[in-house]
């Protein structure tokens, strides 16, 4: 773990935007910045946070963490489902090949929760018992975890929109996606999910929901694509607290953005208006728990320095101009 010092220090060398027309044409994420080029894609991790699909500040060291806790899980899981990366130039960037993505988010989901309109939990408490084409069942409560996880298949929204549940038959009227590859892409997907929460629990974390993007490389094999099980995809919660705070019907612990959102929300921010100036203490607290965070689920130390991200961009990806 770096010291309040070093993440002090990093403040101003935060990782706030590139601009790398070398690398091919841009397409700019709420957090990833992609250049394609020659059947390849680097992916740029920035520092950047997004809450309430707003753009709220930069965390310092926040885009290394999620690039390295993607590539510890891409490691872990590649016996399972082949995945798109190529190599990692830079703590904050992945080479992957550029893939045809397939029009689906595969959410999979292990326990019964959520808090916003289109939750599942919000969907349940209102009387629904069918999400998505999963049957739920009967009395279940707030957090409670699904005999088996279900696969809640999502849109991929055009840019700046909303992603929307939806069960697989809307998906294959609106998509080309047919049945078949949805069929392979839910067996992937709960192996992967299996797997995920298999490590995580090792190190007394459950992984509760996550979503998966799969593409197809031009050889046409279907592999992993976009990002796995980081903090910005997936639902963490702390295994010790989960039962006690299940029976009491508590809000879980989380390993997530819940520290800034819930700052937000104190502030009176909840997604429309301007977004308020976060102050230093709260974007290193939150770096603190991101870097927690991946220390945690990996059981690896997390290895930075203070210093300027852009010239060590320039170094590590000049050789890709
Ligand atoms: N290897 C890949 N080939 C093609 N598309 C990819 C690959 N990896 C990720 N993508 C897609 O690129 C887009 C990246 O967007 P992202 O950086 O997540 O920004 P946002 O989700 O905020 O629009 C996503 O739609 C993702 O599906
Ligand atoms: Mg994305």
């Amino acid at each position: 773990m770096l010291n309040d010092d070093q993440i002090l220090q990093q403040m101003p060398f935060c990782l706030d935007k590139t601009d790398f027309p070398q690398l091919g044409d841009k397409y700019e994420g709420k957090v990833r910045d992609n250049y394609t080029k020659d059947g390849k894609r680097m992916i740029i991790v920035s520092d950047r946070l997004s809450a309430f699909d707003r753009i709220i500040t930069m965390i310092p060291f926040k885009g290394q963490v999620l690039n390295q806790m993607a590539k510890f899980w891409f490691d872990q899981t590649k016996d399972i489902v082949g995945n798109h990366v190529i190599e990692f130039p830079d703590p904050n960037v992945v080479y992957a090949k550029e893939c045809k993505p397939l029009p689906v988010e595969m959410v999979v989901r292990g326990y019964l929760t959520g808090v916003t309109s289109t939750s599942v939990w919000t969907h349940y408490k209102e009387g629904g018992r069918n999400f998505c084409g999963n049957e739920l069942p009967e009395e279940m409560k707030w957090n409670q975890k699904f005999d088996t996880p279900i696969i809640t298949p999502s849109t991929k929204a055009a840019h700046g929109d909303h992603d929307e549940s939806v069960a697989p038959d809307v998906l294959f009227e609106r998509t080309d996606l047919t049945p078949e590859q949805f069929e392979h892409l839910s067996d992937v997907a709960l192996k992967l999910f299996a797997r995920g929460q298999e490590i995580s629990a090792k190190q007394g974390i459950i992984l509760v929901d996550t979503k998966y993007e799969f593409g197809m490389t031009p050889d046409g094999e279907i592999v992993l694509i976009d990002e796995i099980h980081t903090p910005d995809s997936s639902r963490f919660w702390y295994m010790d607290e989960y039962e006690k705070r299940f029976e009491a019907e508590e809000e879980q612990k989380k390993i997530d953005k819940e520290y800034l959102r819930r700052w937000l929300a104190d502030e009176g921010f909840t997604g429309d208006g301007d977004v308020p100036i976060v102050p230093d203490e709260v974007r290193a607290e939150t770096a603190k728990r991101y870097i927690t965070a991946y220390e945690l689920i990996t059981g690896n130390r997390f290895e930075s320095e203070v210093g300027d991200v852009h010239v060590r961009l320039e170094q590590n990806l000049s050789k890709y101009f």
